[in-house]
């Protein structure tokens, strides 16, 4: 440490270097696995570089690679039987010192492995500790524990997604004949059944829950073994932890293995994909809370009040959850940005790879448990939604298609239904107040006044093509949709997760 650095330090963080030269401090403690150095890391590059304040989430994962290494190096006989057992008997406590809360978790020790591996010399003896890392590096084993990471969090969260869209579910079966105009561009458009549009949410998030379960199907191979970048020259029995440890078989190439990280990338990429998802259902509940739509109440467990204003009611649930897309986007981006430039194969950038996606792993998980909560409680106004669908202006699409039905060419149609649609707005005429007469003076091929030829649920029912929004169709997607969250819960149900 030079005496520059060691000035410009802050006070409270002088170099280990500076107080060892002053002689005032205790000689620094070695580094754990610094075989190769003199002097010890400077207190600031410690704080800098230490990762056990997130990493630590991992430490389930880590201690189940480690139970797989050490059984297997007792069986392939590179650490006598005594040891191995002396590990796994230590591993366990290290496991239950941990539930306890009481696992001595040291920044000095940087991160989560060297943590359990340096408690595991109190636990296991100095001797068997000293063995678990035969032919391991932290780069095989952080690998490995992100792949378990990576597939139980996939697991977990598209369990989460399943759910949310079994609420969405019941809500839709409720509401079947509730009726509102379907917009775009904000606009109203044509009128809808509510159960259609929330089934159209359960379609984006089932192909939402398919991304995570792709993703997971390329966690296929175990990257213990893979050594620092080049495997080992140890007979490591790859295929033993594979197996033990779930994966079809051990990763194909060493290099490749400590510097992938497109599996974190996958997760993150489905993620930000769910969470805009969410935040446009959010946004819905927005938009229909307010005085202007009216169309649902959220319930009081699901909004705030104002500090100022006493009649407000804010709907907090679901801006938050449009506000936390833009983290889980800014996640994906963090990590594609840390991995664009690193040359094979690790490098430390690559420990940048933990925050985001711890952080979209739970900001995914609470926002599709809120989310579920709030709609469940919703207050759906079908007088609101009805009065809104009532509106006239819906049907004029079938008003032109009516004339299509006639032999007319839809753009002459179009054009038609244009002319009675400016012609209602300017002098303020409800379209279903033209006789025929009137509407011949349009176009001669109609053949009755329009409140006979204009009605709502006739047009709902009528748009019965695949898909449509005809009562028998809508059934139909919600049985198929019933069935296949009843599958996918009961596949991924905790109990049924490895
Ligand atoms: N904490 C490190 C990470 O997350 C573990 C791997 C460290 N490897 C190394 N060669 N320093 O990336």
């Amino acid at each position: 440490m030079t005496k520059a650095a060691g000035k410009g330090g802050r006070s409270g963080a002088r170099s280990a270097g500076a107080k060892t030269a002053r002689g005032k401090a205790k000689p620094p403690a070695r580094k754990p696995w610094g075989g190769r150095f003199d002097g010890a890391t400077d207190p600031a590059v410690e704080r800098f570089s230490a990762s056990i304040h997130f990493d630590k989430a991992l430490a389930r994962h880590d201690l189940r690679g480690s139970r797989a290494q050490a059984r297997m190096l007792g069986e392939v006989g590179l650490i006598p039987a005594k040891d191995a057992r002396a590990l796994l008997r230590g591993l366990d406590q290290v496991e239950a010192e941990i539930e306890r809360g009481e696992f001595p978790f040291d920044p000095a020790l940087e991160d989560i492995h060297m943590n359990i591996e340096t408690r595991l010399r109190v636990l296991a003896g100095p001797d068997a500790a000293g063995k678990l890392h035969t032919g391991r590096s932290r780069n095989d084993q952080v690998a490995t524990d992100l792949a378990l990471f990576l597939r139980d969090a996939g697991l977990a969260t598209e369990h989460g997604i399943h759910q949310l869209r079994g609420v969405l579910l019941e809500r839709a079966r409720e509401h079947v004949d509730t009726l509102l105009p379907g917009y775009t561009h904000l606009q109203r458009a044509q009128p809808v059944r509510l159960a259609h549009q929330w089934l159209a949410h359960v379609e984006a998030l089932g192909r939402d829950a398919g991304r995570f379960a792709d993703a997971r199907a390329r966690i296929a191979r175990c990257p213990l073994g893979a050594g620092a970048l080049a495997g080992s020259t140890l007979p490591l029995g790859r295929e033993q932890t594979a197996r033990e440890l779930g994966f079809e078989g051990p990763t194909r190439n060493s290099m490749d293995t400590v510097a992938a990280r497109d599996g974190a990338l996958e997760y993150l990429a489905a993620a930000a994909i769910a969470m805009v998802h969410l935040s446009r259902l959010a946004e819905e509940l927005v938009l229909w809370s307010t005085a202007e739509f009216g169309f649902v109440e959220l319930a009081d467990a699901y909004s705030t009040g104002s500090s100022l204003m006493p009649q407000k009611k804010n709907p907090d649930v679901p801006e938050l959850v449009r506000g936390k897309s833009g983290r889980a986007i800014g996640n994906l981006v963090t990590l594609l940005t840390v991995m664009k430039g690193l040359p094979l194969t690790y490098n430390r950038d690559m420990q940048e790879d933990k925050e985001p996606l711890f952080d979209s792993v739970t900001t995914l998980r609470d926002s599709l448990e809120v989310m579920a909560g709030a709609l469940a409680t919703l207050e759906v106004r079908r007088d609101r939604m009805a009065e809104a669908a009532s509106d006239p202006m819906l049907l004029a699409t079938d008003l032109a298609e009516l004339l299509v039905r006639k032999g007319i060419p839809f753009r002459e149609a179009h054009e038609v239904v244009g002319k009675i649609v400016g012609h209602c707005t300017r002098n303020r005429l409800d379209l279903r107040a033209l006789t025929r007469a009137d509407l011949q003076g349009f176009h001669a091929a109609f053949d009755a006044p329009a409140t006979e030829l204009l009605d709502l649920e006739r047009s709902v029912e009528s748009r019965s093509l695949a898909g449509g929004t005809a009562r028998v169709r809508v059934l139909e997607a919600l049985a198929e949709a019933e069935a296949d969250v009843a599958r996918a819960l009961a596949r991924l149900a905790p109990e049924q997760r490895p």
